[in-house]
Protein backbone atom coordinates (compact mmCIF):
# COMPACT_ATOMS: atom_id res chain seq x y z
CA UNK A 1 0.00 0.00 0.00
CA UNK A 2 0.97 3.47 -0.54
CA UNK A 3 2.12 5.19 2.94
CA UNK A 4 2.57 8.81 1.95
CA UNK A 5 1.07 10.96 -0.66
CA UNK A 6 -2.32 10.69 -2.23
CA UNK A 7 -4.34 7.37 -1.90
CA UNK A 8 -7.38 6.94 -0.45
CA UNK A 9 -7.18 6.25 3.23
CA UNK A 10 -9.42 4.91 6.01
CA UNK A 11 -10.36 8.44 8.67
CA UNK A 12 -11.04 8.16 12.00
CA UNK A 13 -14.29 10.63 12.06
CA UNK A 14 -15.04 10.05 15.46
CA UNK A 15 -14.01 8.11 18.89
CA UNK A 16 -16.90 7.15 21.65
CA UNK A 17 -17.11 4.60 24.79
CA UNK A 18 -18.93 3.31 27.75
CA UNK A 19 -18.65 2.09 30.97
CA UNK A 20 -20.22 0.01 32.86
CA UNK A 21 -22.18 2.16 36.27
CA UNK A 22 -19.79 0.25 38.79
CA UNK A 23 -16.48 1.14 39.62
CA UNK A 24 -14.37 -1.51 41.92
CA UNK A 25 -11.74 -0.12 43.48
CA UNK A 26 -8.78 -2.37 44.38
CA UNK A 27 -9.12 -1.84 48.23
CA UNK A 28 -13.32 -2.98 47.51
CA UNK A 29 -11.59 -6.23 45.48
CA UNK A 30 -9.70 -7.50 48.89
CA UNK A 31 -12.37 -7.47 50.40
CA UNK A 32 -14.15 -10.75 48.86
CA UNK A 33 -10.41 -11.65 47.05
CA UNK A 34 -6.97 -12.30 49.05
CA UNK A 35 -5.06 -9.53 47.79
CA UNK A 36 -4.37 -6.03 48.17
CA UNK A 37 -4.27 -2.46 46.65
CA UNK A 38 -0.26 -2.12 47.15
CA UNK A 39 0.20 -5.85 45.34
CA UNK A 40 -2.28 -5.01 42.65
CA UNK A 41 -0.94 -1.44 42.03
CA UNK A 42 3.16 -2.40 42.66
CA UNK A 43 2.75 -5.35 40.00
CA UNK A 44 -0.07 -4.31 37.36
CA UNK A 45 -0.45 -0.20 38.18
CA UNK A 46 -4.68 -0.77 38.22
CA UNK A 47 -6.18 0.94 41.03
CA UNK A 48 -9.84 0.25 39.59
CA UNK A 49 -12.03 -1.61 37.03
CA UNK A 50 -15.95 -1.05 36.01
CA UNK A 51 -17.62 -4.22 36.92
CA UNK A 52 -20.94 -4.98 34.75
CA UNK A 53 -23.95 -5.41 36.56
CA UNK A 54 -26.14 -8.74 34.87
CA UNK A 55 -28.37 -5.83 32.63
CA UNK A 56 -25.09 -4.55 31.47
CA UNK A 57 -24.16 -7.03 28.74
CA UNK A 58 -20.97 -6.95 26.10
CA UNK A 59 -24.00 -5.79 23.93
CA UNK A 60 -25.16 -3.14 26.10
CA UNK A 61 -21.69 -1.57 26.18
CA UNK A 62 -20.88 -1.81 22.65
CA UNK A 63 -24.35 0.01 21.76
CA UNK A 64 -23.39 2.84 24.45
CA UNK A 65 -20.12 3.37 22.29
CA UNK A 66 -20.74 3.05 18.65
CA UNK A 67 -23.80 5.75 19.47
CA UNK A 68 -21.39 7.58 20.96
CA UNK A 69 -18.84 7.49 18.32
CA UNK A 70 -21.70 8.33 15.88
CA UNK A 71 -22.69 11.16 17.62
CA UNK A 72 -19.09 12.65 17.52
CA UNK A 73 -18.70 11.88 13.77
CA UNK A 74 -21.74 13.72 13.41
CA UNK A 75 -23.41 10.74 11.51
CA UNK A 76 -26.96 8.39 12.15
CA UNK A 77 -26.79 4.87 11.88
CA UNK A 78 -28.34 4.73 8.64
CA UNK A 79 -24.72 6.63 7.39
CA UNK A 80 -23.01 2.99 8.51
CA UNK A 81 -22.84 0.06 5.89
CA UNK A 82 -20.11 -2.16 8.01
CA UNK A 83 -19.77 -2.95 11.99
CA UNK A 84 -16.65 -5.33 13.16
CA UNK A 85 -17.21 -6.03 16.51
CA UNK A 86 -14.36 -7.38 18.40
CA UNK A 87 -14.98 -9.96 21.46
CA UNK A 88 -14.39 -12.20 23.28
CA UNK A 89 -17.13 -12.17 25.67
CA UNK A 90 -20.02 -11.89 23.01
CA UNK A 91 -23.98 -11.61 24.29
CA UNK A 92 -24.32 -15.26 23.24
CA UNK A 93 -22.51 -17.57 20.90
CA UNK A 94 -24.39 -16.49 17.84
CA UNK A 95 -25.85 -14.68 16.17
CA UNK A 96 -22.80 -11.84 16.26
CA UNK A 97 -23.30 -9.18 19.21
CA UNK A 98 -22.22 -6.60 16.36
CA UNK A 99 -26.05 -7.30 14.85
CA UNK A 100 -27.12 -6.28 18.14
CA UNK A 101 -25.41 -3.06 17.46
CA UNK A 102 -26.94 -2.85 14.11
CA UNK A 103 -30.27 -2.95 15.05
CA UNK A 104 -30.07 -0.61 18.10
CA UNK A 105 -28.59 2.39 16.10
CA UNK A 106 -31.32 2.08 12.94
CA UNK A 107 -28.97 0.29 10.50
CA UNK A 108 -30.88 -1.61 8.18
CA UNK A 109 -28.48 -2.61 5.01
CA UNK A 110 -25.06 -3.20 5.08
CA UNK A 111 -22.56 -5.81 6.71
CA UNK A 112 -21.99 -6.81 10.61
CA UNK A 113 -19.78 -9.23 12.07
CA UNK A 114 -17.58 -10.35 15.36
CA UNK A 115 -14.01 -10.82 15.25
CA UNK A 116 -12.10 -12.56 18.18
CA UNK A 117 -8.66 -12.31 18.63
CA UNK A 118 -9.47 -11.24 22.52
CA UNK A 119 -7.10 -8.38 23.58
CA UNK A 120 -5.25 -7.51 19.92
CA UNK A 121 -9.25 -7.79 18.88
CA UNK A 122 -9.57 -3.99 18.35
CA UNK A 123 -6.60 -4.08 16.02
CA UNK A 124 -7.65 -7.37 14.01
CA UNK A 125 -11.24 -5.39 13.65
CA UNK A 126 -9.97 -1.89 12.49
CA UNK A 127 -7.19 -4.02 9.76
CA UNK A 128 -10.41 -5.99 8.40
CA UNK A 129 -12.64 -2.79 8.45
CA UNK A 130 -9.41 -0.51 6.77
CA UNK A 131 -9.30 -3.12 4.11
CA UNK A 132 -12.67 -3.41 3.53
CA UNK A 133 -13.36 0.31 3.03
CA UNK A 134 -10.27 0.47 0.78
CA UNK A 135 -11.33 -2.11 -1.49
CA UNK A 136 -14.92 -0.84 -2.06
CA UNK A 137 -16.95 -3.25 0.21
CA UNK A 138 -18.11 -0.03 1.93
CA UNK A 139 -18.37 3.28 2.68
CA UNK A 140 -18.07 4.03 6.60
CA UNK A 141 -17.12 1.35 8.99
CA UNK A 142 -17.79 1.14 13.28
CA UNK A 143 -15.40 -0.65 14.52
CA UNK A 144 -16.10 -1.88 17.76
CA UNK A 145 -14.08 -3.69 20.87
CA UNK A 146 -16.50 -5.07 23.35
CA UNK A 147 -16.01 -6.94 26.55
CA UNK A 148 -17.51 -7.77 29.71
CA UNK A 149 -14.59 -10.15 31.06
CA UNK A 150 -15.81 -9.93 34.41
CA UNK A 151 -18.22 -12.91 33.09
CA UNK A 152 -15.69 -15.51 32.55
CA UNK A 153 -13.05 -14.60 35.24
CA UNK A 154 -12.54 -17.15 37.87
CA UNK A 155 -13.24 -14.95 40.86
CA UNK A 156 -11.14 -18.00 43.03
CA UNK A 157 -7.99 -17.04 40.87
CA UNK A 158 -6.25 -14.07 42.46
CA UNK A 159 -3.59 -14.35 40.23
CA UNK A 160 -6.16 -13.16 36.60
CA UNK A 161 -9.17 -11.63 38.58
CA UNK A 162 -7.50 -8.37 39.55
CA UNK A 163 -6.19 -8.28 36.35
CA UNK A 164 -9.61 -7.54 34.13
CA UNK A 165 -12.73 -5.34 33.79
CA UNK A 166 -15.70 -4.60 31.56
CA UNK A 167 -16.06 -1.75 28.68
CA UNK A 168 -16.58 -0.38 25.07
CA UNK A 169 -14.59 1.49 22.66
CA UNK A 170 -15.67 2.67 19.07
CA UNK A 171 -14.32 4.60 16.38
CA UNK A 172 -15.93 5.62 13.12
CA UNK A 173 -14.06 5.31 9.68
CA UNK A 174 -14.55 7.05 6.60
CA UNK A 175 -12.81 6.92 3.14
CA UNK A 176 -10.70 10.00 2.14
CA UNK A 177 -8.74 11.01 -0.88
CA UNK A 178 -5.35 12.94 0.34
CA UNK A 179 -4.08 15.72 -2.15
CA UNK A 180 -1.51 14.51 -4.12
CA UNK A 181 1.11 17.15 -2.52
CA UNK A 182 0.15 16.61 1.20
CA UNK A 183 2.96 15.30 3.18
CA UNK A 184 0.85 14.34 6.17
CA UNK A 185 -1.83 12.60 4.84
CA UNK A 186 -4.42 11.62 7.74
CA UNK A 187 -6.05 8.22 8.07
CA UNK A 188 -4.92 4.85 8.95
CA UNK A 189 -1.49 4.93 6.94
CA UNK A 190 -0.73 1.01 7.90
CA UNK A 191 -1.58 -1.85 10.18
CA UNK A 192 -0.10 -5.38 10.38
CA UNK A 193 -1.02 -8.21 12.80
CA UNK A 194 0.50 -11.31 13.55
CA UNK A 195 -0.55 -14.64 15.56
CA UNK A 196 1.11 -17.54 16.61
CA UNK A 197 -0.98 -20.50 17.97
CA UNK A 198 1.32 -22.64 18.92
CA UNK A 199 1.07 -20.55 23.00
CA UNK A 200 -2.84 -21.38 22.91
CA UNK A 201 -1.88 -22.29 26.56
CA UNK A 202 -0.32 -19.18 27.95
CA UNK A 203 -3.45 -17.41 27.60
CA UNK A 204 -6.90 -19.49 26.91
CA UNK A 205 -10.46 -19.95 28.39
CA UNK A 206 -11.32 -23.59 29.93
CA UNK A 207 -14.51 -23.53 27.94
CA UNK A 208 -16.93 -23.18 24.98
CA UNK A 209 -19.56 -24.34 22.87
CA UNK A 210 -17.54 -27.66 21.19
CA UNK A 211 -15.46 -28.61 24.09
CA UNK A 212 -17.04 -28.34 27.31
CA UNK A 213 -20.51 -27.06 26.42
CA UNK A 214 -19.70 -24.34 29.18
CA UNK A 215 -18.64 -20.37 28.90
CA UNK A 216 -15.43 -21.58 30.79
CA UNK A 217 -12.52 -19.59 32.23
CA UNK A 218 -9.64 -17.20 32.14
CA UNK A 219 -6.10 -19.22 32.48
CA UNK A 220 -3.06 -17.37 32.29
CA UNK A 221 0.33 -18.00 32.63
CA UNK A 222 1.37 -14.27 33.82
CA UNK A 223 5.01 -14.28 33.56
CA UNK A 224 5.40 -16.31 30.59
CA UNK A 225 2.50 -14.00 29.01
CA UNK A 226 4.57 -10.97 30.49
CA UNK A 227 7.85 -11.85 28.49
CA UNK A 228 6.28 -12.61 24.88
CA UNK A 229 4.39 -9.12 25.56
CA UNK A 230 7.40 -6.64 25.40
CA UNK A 231 9.71 -8.64 22.91
CA UNK A 232 6.31 -8.97 20.22
CA UNK A 233 5.12 -5.12 21.07
CA UNK A 234 8.11 -3.82 20.30
CA UNK A 235 8.75 -5.76 17.51
CA UNK A 236 5.53 -5.22 15.80
CA UNK A 237 5.61 -1.22 16.94
CA UNK A 238 9.02 -0.80 14.89
CA UNK A 239 8.17 -3.10 11.97
CA UNK A 240 4.87 -0.29 11.20
CA UNK A 241 6.87 2.70 11.69
CA UNK A 242 9.64 1.08 9.29
CA UNK A 243 7.13 0.29 6.91
CA UNK A 244 5.79 4.21 6.99
CA UNK A 245 9.31 5.65 7.08
CA UNK A 246 9.32 6.93 10.33
CA UNK A 247 10.83 6.45 14.01
CA UNK A 248 9.88 6.40 17.18
CA UNK A 249 10.49 9.78 16.98
CA UNK A 250 7.74 11.32 14.89
CA UNK A 251 5.15 9.68 17.37
CA UNK A 252 3.22 11.90 19.37
CA UNK A 253 1.12 9.00 21.07
CA UNK A 254 1.25 5.64 21.51
CA UNK A 255 -1.92 4.06 22.65
CA UNK A 256 -1.04 0.85 23.68
CA UNK A 257 -3.30 -2.07 24.79
CA UNK A 258 -4.10 -1.11 28.50
CA UNK A 259 -2.29 -4.62 30.16
CA UNK A 260 -0.44 -3.58 32.59
CA UNK A 261 1.60 -0.19 33.42
CA UNK A 262 4.93 -2.47 33.72
CA UNK A 263 4.42 -3.91 30.21
CA UNK A 264 4.01 -0.25 29.17
CA UNK A 265 6.75 0.81 30.72
CA UNK A 266 9.30 -1.63 29.49
CA UNK A 267 7.84 -1.50 25.79
CA UNK A 268 8.47 2.47 25.65
CA UNK A 269 11.80 1.48 27.14
CA UNK A 270 13.10 -0.80 24.43
CA UNK A 271 12.01 1.76 21.57
CA UNK A 272 13.32 4.87 23.70
CA UNK A 273 9.87 6.56 23.73
CA UNK A 274 9.20 8.75 26.42
CA UNK A 275 6.62 7.55 28.89
CA UNK A 276 4.89 11.19 28.51
CA UNK A 277 4.04 10.07 25.03
CA UNK A 278 2.37 6.73 26.06
CA UNK A 279 -1.73 6.96 27.00
CA UNK A 280 -2.02 5.42 30.14
CA UNK A 281 -5.56 4.72 31.13
CA UNK A 282 -5.12 0.80 33.01
CA UNK A 283 -4.75 2.69 36.55
CA UNK A 284 -8.44 3.54 35.72
CA UNK A 285 -10.05 0.60 33.43
CA UNK A 286 -7.85 -2.59 34.44
CA UNK A 287 -7.21 -4.82 30.98
CA UNK A 288 -10.68 -4.46 28.73
CA UNK A 289 -9.35 -6.78 26.29
CA UNK A 290 -10.57 -5.44 22.79
CA UNK A 291 -12.02 -2.47 24.46
CA UNK A 292 -8.80 -1.27 26.27
CA UNK A 293 -7.26 0.67 22.63
CA UNK A 294 -10.60 2.19 21.56
CA UNK A 295 -11.07 3.15 25.03
CA UNK A 296 -7.66 4.75 26.06
CA UNK A 297 -8.21 6.48 22.12
CA UNK A 298 -11.61 8.13 23.03
CA UNK A 299 -10.16 9.23 26.56
CA UNK A 300 -7.46 10.90 25.27
CA UNK A 301 -9.27 12.73 22.40
CA UNK A 302 -11.58 13.69 24.56
CA UNK A 303 -9.64 14.93 27.05
CA UNK A 304 -7.75 17.06 24.89
CA UNK A 305 -4.15 14.79 25.29
CA UNK A 306 -4.98 13.48 21.25
CA UNK A 307 -5.35 16.20 18.55
CA UNK A 308 -6.38 16.09 14.68
CA UNK A 309 -3.25 15.67 13.00
CA UNK A 310 -1.66 13.89 15.85
CA UNK A 311 0.63 10.23 14.58
CA UNK A 312 -0.56 7.71 16.83
CA UNK A 313 0.76 4.27 17.27
CA UNK A 314 -2.12 1.89 18.34
CA UNK A 315 -0.58 -1.57 19.38
CA UNK A 316 -1.87 -4.93 21.14
CA UNK A 317 -1.33 -8.25 22.01
CA UNK A 318 -3.61 -11.38 23.62
CA UNK A 319 -4.57 -14.89 23.66
CA UNK A 320 -4.04 -17.23 20.69
CA UNK A 321 -1.31 -15.92 20.71
CA UNK A 322 -2.30 -12.39 18.82
CA UNK A 323 -0.66 -9.22 18.41
CA UNK A 324 -0.93 -5.99 15.62
CA UNK A 325 -0.31 -2.14 15.58
CA UNK A 326 -1.36 0.69 13.24
CA UNK A 327 -0.03 3.75 12.37
CA UNK A 328 -3.22 6.39 12.25
CA UNK A 329 -2.51 9.84 11.41
CA UNK A 330 -5.90 11.69 13.61
N1 LIG B 1 -2.65 -10.47 45.24
C1 LIG B 1 -1.65 -10.85 46.06
N2 LIG B 1 -0.75 -11.79 45.76
C2 LIG B 1 -0.83 -12.35 44.55
C3 LIG B 1 -1.84 -12.02 43.63
C4 LIG B 1 -2.76 -11.03 44.02
N3 LIG B 1 -3.76 -10.62 43.21
N4 LIG B 1 -1.68 -12.75 42.52
C5 LIG B 1 -0.61 -13.53 42.73
N5 LIG B 1 -0.09 -13.30 43.96
C6 LIG B 1 1.08 -13.91 44.58
C7 LIG B 1 1.33 -15.30 44.06
O1 LIG B 1 0.57 -16.24 44.76
C8 LIG B 1 2.81 -15.45 44.32
O2 LIG B 1 2.99 -15.76 45.69
P1 LIG B 1 4.13 -16.80 46.18
O3 LIG B 1 5.41 -16.16 45.74
O4 LIG B 1 3.92 -16.84 47.63
O5 LIG B 1 3.82 -18.05 45.44
C9 LIG B 1 3.36 -14.05 44.11
O6 LIG B 1 2.24 -13.17 44.22
C10 LIG B 1 4.01 -13.88 42.76
O7 LIG B 1 3.15 -14.42 41.75
P2 LIG B 1 3.51 -14.33 40.22
O8 LIG B 1 2.34 -14.81 39.43
O9 LIG B 1 4.83 -14.95 39.99
O10 LIG B 1 3.62 -12.75 40.09
P3 LIG B 1 4.23 -11.88 38.92
O11 LIG B 1 5.29 -11.02 39.46
O12 LIG B 1 4.51 -12.67 37.69
O13 LIG B 1 2.99 -10.92 38.60
C11 LIG B 1 1.25 -10.70 36.96
C12 LIG B 1 1.79 -11.49 38.14
C13 LIG B 1 0.89 -9.30 37.46
C14 LIG B 1 0.02 -11.39 36.42
C15 LIG B 1 2.35 -10.60 35.88
O14 LIG B 1 2.86 -11.86 35.58
C16 LIG B 1 1.84 -9.96 34.64
O15 LIG B 1 1.52 -8.80 34.61
N6 LIG B 1 1.78 -10.71 33.52
C17 LIG B 1 1.23 -10.23 32.29
C18 LIG B 1 -0.10 -10.80 32.16
C19 LIG B 1 -1.09 -9.91 31.51
O16 LIG B 1 -1.03 -8.71 31.54
N7 LIG B 1 -2.06 -10.55 30.91
C20 LIG B 1 -3.13 -9.86 30.32
C21 LIG B 1 -3.56 -10.50 29.10
S1 LIG B 1 -2.32 -10.55 27.89
C22 LIG B 1 -2.11 -9.04 27.49
O17 LIG B 1 -3.03 -8.32 27.55
C23 LIG B 1 -0.79 -8.58 27.07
Amino acid sequence: MNHQGPAERSVILGTGSALPARRVTNAELAETVDTSDEWITERTGIKARYIAAPEETTGTLAIGAARAALAAADLKGADIDLIVLATATPDHTFPATATKVQAAIGMTGGMAFDVAAVCSGFLYALSVADSMLRTGMARKALVIGAETFSRILDWEDRGTCVLFGDGAGAVVLGLETSEADDSAPRGILTTELHADGRHHDLLYVDGGPSTTGTVGKVRMKGREVFRHAVVNLAEVMEQVLHRVGMTSADVDWVVPHQANARILDATARKLNLSPEKVVVTVDQHANTSAASVPLALDTAVRDGRIKRGDLLVLEAMGGGLTWGAAVVRY
